[in-house]
């Protein structure tokens, strides 16, 4: 299968490791296992004790009970067995398209997205359709686009709520109206919800496994819980011919996801609520830095997120934006991502969860280099 290069993951393979303020990075400033213990209030001894005690088997094949318990508590309406344990998200994705899409299905995604949403189906030989998002609109789904874009054929609408890189986030209301949509043509919805409850206002942030019998939730512990490193994610839906599909497709292609990936990831549940205010608190401290920052700096703005982790930056200097990243990396350390990995012309990508110093340090080296360019 022949498939697009992954513009922004082949970004960050080539300048991630070499950064000096990395603030492209996606993940709410992540933790170490002692961190995490701390956070949780555990006994991290008796945890290792336990764990080193077991056989390393397959494990659970579908995911432990405390594990799918656990992401049951971040849901209003699922059940353990309506959740399959994947790698991370971008597993999870993977996992959606390649158990449900075949050659010839309609799929409508937006844009600017994680481009696994467009390029997966797009590589399998679904007809995609892209429904653009614009900064006049907020960066919310246009319905009027959206009604235009599914016939008959269609088979899944992919969003991403709260939004990668845009920081928008849909309300219950406009979910319900995509859904309406959705549901006038039988089509699944997939909901990639990486970022979901990284608000920033306080309140229950809707998730579509909760809203539409047909909706397809996909989530991980790397973002809003900060342990990207387990590569721990999962699929979450009500619906029993989807579940089936992905419980067939993942003999094939996992079995399972690791047993010590399972047992940390159901430890950091049990306390989603502790690393959830913790991260809540950096996103909103941390954004309030940047606001400030883009108000004192004429040459940059933006639409201030809603919630996620990133925003998108524009620039009003004749520079494409690949040339702009990587003049800025090669001349301050300071490392961001190019707008043109979302087809966001003259712009960039701020990862804004990092730690305070990082993301200072990296905004007061990005307004140096402006003073450069004139
Ligand atoms: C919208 C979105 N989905 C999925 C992923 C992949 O996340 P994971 O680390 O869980 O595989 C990312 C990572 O940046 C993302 O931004």
């Amino acid at each position: 299968m022949n498939i697009k290069p992954f513009a922004v993951e082949e970004w960050m393979n080539a300048y991630e490791d070499g950064a000096r303020y990395n603030i492209a990075e996606t993940c709410v400033d992540s933790v170490s296992l002692d961190e995490l213990f701390l956070l949780a209030g555990e006994d991290k001894q008796a945890f290792l004790e336990r764990f080193c005690a077991r056989r390393l088997t397959y494990g659970d094949i579908v995911g432990s009970e405390a594990l799918r318990e656990g992401v049951c508590g971040l849901y209003k309406s699922l059940k353990p067995d309506e959740v399959i344990p994947t790698h991370g998200a971008a597993g999870a994705n993977y996992h959606v398209f390649c158990s449900l899409i075949s050659p010839g299905d309609g799929v409508v995604s937006i844009m600017p997205a994680y481009q696994q949403l467009y390029s997966i189906p797009e590589a399998i030989g679904a007809d995609v359709w892209l429904m653009h998002l614009r900064q006049e609109n907020g960066y919310l789904p246009d319905l009027a686009e959206l009604k235009s874009l599914v016939d008959e054929n269609t088979k899944l609408i992919c969003v991403n709520n709260p939004n990668n890189p845009t920081g928008a986030l849909m309300s219950r209301e406009l979910l319900g109206r995509i859904i309406e949509v959705a549901r006038s043509v039988d089509a699944y919805v997939l909901c990639d919800e990486v970022y979901r409850n990284l608000t920033q206002e306080d309140g229950w942030c809707e998730s579509i496994v909760d809203l539409y019998e047909k909706g397809i939730s996909v989530s991980s512990m790397s973002k809003v819980f900060s342990l990207a490193g387990l590569r721990m994610g999962w699929i979450a839906t009500h619906d029993k011919q989807a579940l089936r599909a992905f419980l067939s497709h993942r003999d094939y292609n996992l079995i399972s996801c690791g047993m010590f990936d399972d047992a940390v990831s159901a430890l950091a549940l049990r306390h989603a609520d502790a690393l959830l205010r913790r991260n809540r608190t950096i996103v909103r401290e941390n954004l309030a830095i940047l606001d400030a920052w883009i108000s004192e700096n004429p040459h940059f703005y933006y639409t201030k997120p809603q919630a996620g982790t990133t925003a998108l930056v524009y620039y009003d200097f004749d520079v494409p934006s690949y040339d702009f990243c990587k003049r800025l990396y090669d001349e301050t350390g300071a490392f961001v991502t190019p707008g043109d990995c979302f087809e966001q012309p003259k712009s960039m990508r701020i990862g804004y969860a990092c730690d305070k110093k990082t993301l200072e340090d990296g905004l007061t080296a990005l307004a140096r280099f402006a003073e450069t360019l004139g």
